[in-house]
């Protein structure tokens, strides 16, 4: 089966959040199962520095506002999965994130470079494509970025009475992003004046690249099951619950996986000193390592808590900010933050490290490596999400023993086992769940997750738990893999 995967980032060419993680090991895994897959992805400078073997491809020519670009394959650095990249100066090769400038602001063009993105994939996966001898099966779309392809393959076929085109897939991960642009553009990324209707790609009064995806895709799915089940909901469907509920039965909800050798804590090149389930001394270390390197008081037995984050309203940490100088003094423990997004939260987290220097550390950025560090080296992770598609950082925590405290939604509620008396009892617990996203709901739940920290064995189990469960990407490839089977078929 050939699979044509389409996204703007994957991991480790250009990453600004779990769509790149997912982005870099699905197709990875679904080679490992036998697929043909490329990645389609915009030709940002990280991406065309890091590909393995670049070379020309192919030209695609009288597109909308650009004219033609380029096709340039390569490989993926590791796992030697194809990668086409479009190459378009006046698109993609500029200095700033793939959809931000450097103050944060979004790229005016941003619907001309993802509508070029998704009319690119939507070219290729038609047998009229320049690439004659390798046609997809399946046009694999990840989140609003590529939400215009689907439309876009539509209206390719309707055209003709004989084609053989591949069947389309959208995955949502993140409802939030919805793409939404003026009437104009339309018009404007040469989609037909008819399909701006309430049956088509209008969304509120605008173009929404994500209702359209969500409109016309052959296959819809989302990357938890629990996730598939809020977004037909008003609470988390964010205005589209009406359409998710029309297609309800057609959303698969497919738990993400994790890179297993990119988060190892037995081999990662990042830590101090390794360790494993069987064997968890050297985490101790890389906590001392990690105190040291940001200037926190180098004491074994003080709990220290974590938290790698977009610091939005989205991930709760508004709350965690309301409650810590509280917890802090009444529990006397240390916080090893990472992140970066709202002013408001970053400027509220620098003044929380100024006031406790050696109990609270606060990183504003990304950092990689950091990243791995605060996952290896604290005891207890952090993610109070107001809403999560699927959340990987709670896996990184149970992957490296670092038992997450996560609200009761989406993935996160898919992923954790709260420490409740039956799963302890049965040894599948491995976190703490609140039961809702509120400050009161967290500072009892980092209560609780203190108090079986000062408990050693029962602790030890808890951590054991997590990092002995299988989290790799091999079940949810093979999940995928069904359901492009079953589309195929129709
Ligand atoms: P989301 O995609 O919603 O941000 P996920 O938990 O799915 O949330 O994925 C976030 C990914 O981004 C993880 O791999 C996490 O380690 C990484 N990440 C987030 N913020 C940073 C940061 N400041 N520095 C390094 N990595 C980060
Ligand atoms: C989105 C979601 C996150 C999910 C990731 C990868 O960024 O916010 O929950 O893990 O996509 O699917």
């Amino acid at each position: 089966m050939r699979i044509l995967f389409v996204t703007s980032e994957a991991f480790p060419l250009i990453k600004t959040g779990g769509l790149a993680d997912v982005s870099g090991s699905l197709p990875a895994a679904l080679q490992d199962i036998n697929a043909d897959v490329r990645i389609l992805i915009p030709g940002y400078p990280a991406v065309l520095n890091k590909l393995a073997n670049p070379r020309f491809l192919t030209t695609i020519s009288n597109l909308p506002n650009v004219g033609a670009v380029n096709l340039i394959i390569g490989e993926m650095p590791e796992t030697k999965v194809p990668v086409m990249a479009i190459e378009s100066v006046g698109l993609y090769q500029r200095d700033g994130g793939p959809y931000v400038d450097a103050t944060g602001k979004d790229w005016e063009d941003n619907p001309t470079r993802f509508g070029i993105l998704s009319l690119v994939a939507a070219i290729l996966s038609d047998e009229k494509s320049p690439l004659a001898d390798w046609v997809p099966d399946i046009t694999h779309c990840n989140d609003w970025q590529t939400g215009l392809t689907p439309a876009f393959m539509h209206f390719m076929s309707a055209r003709r009475t004989q084609m053989k085109q591949a069947k389309s897939v959208l995955s949502i991960h993140n409802l939030a992003f919805q793409g939404c642009y003026g009437a104009e553009w339309v018009g404007r990324l040469g989609l037909p004046a008819d399909s701006y209707q309430i049956n088509g790609v209008e969304y509120y009064g605008q173009l929404s690249f994500l209702k359209a995806g969500i409109f016309y895709a052959d296959g819809l799915s989302t990357v938890s099951p629990n996730y598939a089940k809020e977004i037909q909901t008003e609470a988390y469907g964010f205005g589209m619950q009406g359409l998710l509920t029309a297609r309800g039965k057609e959303i698969h909800g497919i738990l993400n996986g994790l890179d297993t050798q990119e988060w190892n804590p037995a081999t990662d090149p990042y830590l101090a000193k390794h360790y494993d389930v069987n064997n968890l001394d050297g985490k101790q270390a890389v906590k001392q390592a990690l105190q040291n390197k940001l200037g926190l008081k180098v004491q074994a037995e003080t709990p220290l808590l974590g938290v790698v984050s977009r610091l939005t309203y989205q991930k709760g940490l508004d709350m965690l900010l309301s409650c810590a100088e509280a917890l802090i003094k009444e529990h006397n423990c240390q916080l090893a933050l990472l992140g970066s997004g709202d002013t408001n939260f970053e400027q509220g987290y620098r003044e929380l490290a100024k006031r406790f220097p050696n109990q609270v550390s606060v990183t504003i950025g990304y950092n990689e490596e950091l990243s791995h560090q605060i996952m290896a080296g604290c005891d207890i992770f952090i993610m109070p999400s107001r809403f999560e598609p699927c959340g990987l950082n709670q896996m990184y925590g149970l992957r490296y023993g670092t038992p997450p405290i996560v609200t009761n939604t989406g993935g996160l509620a898919d992923s954790v086992q709260d420490c409740n008396e039956i799963n302890l009892k049965n040894k599948t617990a491995t976190g703490f769940v609140m039961p809702k996203a509120d400050p009161k709901a967290l500072v009892s739940a980092i209560a609780r997750a203190l108090s079986f920290y000062q408990d050693e064995s029962k602790w030890k189990s808890i951590k054991e738990n997590g990092m002995r469960q299988n989290l790799d990407w091999t079940k949810s490839a093979k999940a995928y893999l069904t359901m492009y089977q079953a589309l195929l078929k129709k």
